[in-house]
């Protein structure tokens, strides 16, 4: 018998997962614990995976200014869809976020038994590090995404954001290229894992150097400017974190993203394949 997966969150990573996994995907609203309940027993779900929440429009400063919106969508709705699935046995999985530390812990990246400490100055990052807490005391799989990258245009897609910036930091990050972390999500999910994975490329990578690697891969036009880690808070309402996470513990389960710059490049020159079917209508 085939497992049944249903992906909750109609953003943008739902849409990725649920076509790479070939599955459904829902929009229904997760506050609505009753209408919840009566969909999970209808659907009868073997896996579920949580792609919704609210990440602000155009971006996560919108969560400093819309904060009950922001509990609701990344605390409330995750809660209660974890606790409907854990009370009928469906395996429950969440797409968090790896923005929850700043720094790179003297070099050794944060792995997961790490505390989360990026709680002053980011609303969005404090709901995200309070709903891993919840989501942890029940069964599950916790998956740390970071900055992700993708091979396919999008607005959403950190490349299409870098694009757009004129001024860019050098600051070292971990990041997470979407066609491995669909990989990722789909070897965990099938050895049916649990607990908190940071799903990132070994190895960390500025935003300038990304966008050096556009100019050479995709347009030797673009232009940007290079600015401090210090001077990027003059333009964002919410602290930005910077920081590496370590993916020993994914390794370890037997899954291993590739390096980060090999896959940078990788969705680069994905993406201009990408941008020229776009340009010949082949979508
Ligand atoms: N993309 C990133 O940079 C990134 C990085 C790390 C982690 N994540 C996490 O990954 C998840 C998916 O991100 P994404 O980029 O796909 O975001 P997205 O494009 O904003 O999609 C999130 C979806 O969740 C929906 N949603 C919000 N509240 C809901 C509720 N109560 N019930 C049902 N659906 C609800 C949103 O609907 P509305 O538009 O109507 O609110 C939206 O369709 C989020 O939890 C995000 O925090 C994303």
């Amino acid at each position: 018998m085939t497992n049944k997966t249903i992906v909750f969150g109609k953003g943008y990573l739902g849409h990725r997962i649920s076509n790479k996994m070939d599955c459904d995907l829902t929009g229904i609203n997760l506050l609505e614990k009753k209408e919840l309940a009566d969909y999970l027993d209808h659907e009868k779900p073997d896996v579920v995976i949580n792609a919704a929440g609210k990440t602000g429009r155009p971006n996560i400063d919108w969560c400093e200014t819309h904060k009950q919106e922001t509990v609701e969508g990344n605390i409330i709705a995750a809660s209660n869809l974890c606790m409907e699935c854990s009370k009928r046995g469906i395996y429950f999985v969440h797409i968090g976020s790896g923005g929850v530390y700043n720094g790179d812990n003297n070099g050794k990246g944060f792995n997961e038994e790490d505390e989360p400490d990026f709680y002053g100055s980011q609303f969005y990052a404090r709901t995200k590090i309070i709903s891993e807490k919840i989501l942890n005391e029940f069964p599950s799989l916790l998956l740390r995404i970071q900055m992700p990258l993708d091979e396919i245009p999008h607005k959403r897609n950190l490349i299409d954001k870098l694009k757009d910036y004129s001024k860019l930091i050098n600051a070292q990050n971990s990041m997470t290229t979407i066609p491995h972390m669909l990989d990722a999500i789909t070897y965990l999910t099938n050895k049916r894992s649990q607990g908190i994975y940071n799903i990132v490329n070994p190895g960390t990578i500025s935003a300038s150097e990304i966008m050096t690697y556009y100019k050479e891969i995709i347009d030797p036009s673009h232009n940007f400017e290079m600015i401090s880690l210090a001077s990027l808070d003059n333009f964002t309402v919410g602290k930005r974190c910077n920081c590496y996470l370590n993916s020993d513990k994914l390794k370890k389960e037997g899954f291993e993203l590739p390096e980060i710059h090999k896959a940078v490049v990788s969705c680069l020159k994905n993406y201009k394949n990408a941008l020229i079917n776009l340009k010949n209508n082949k979508y």
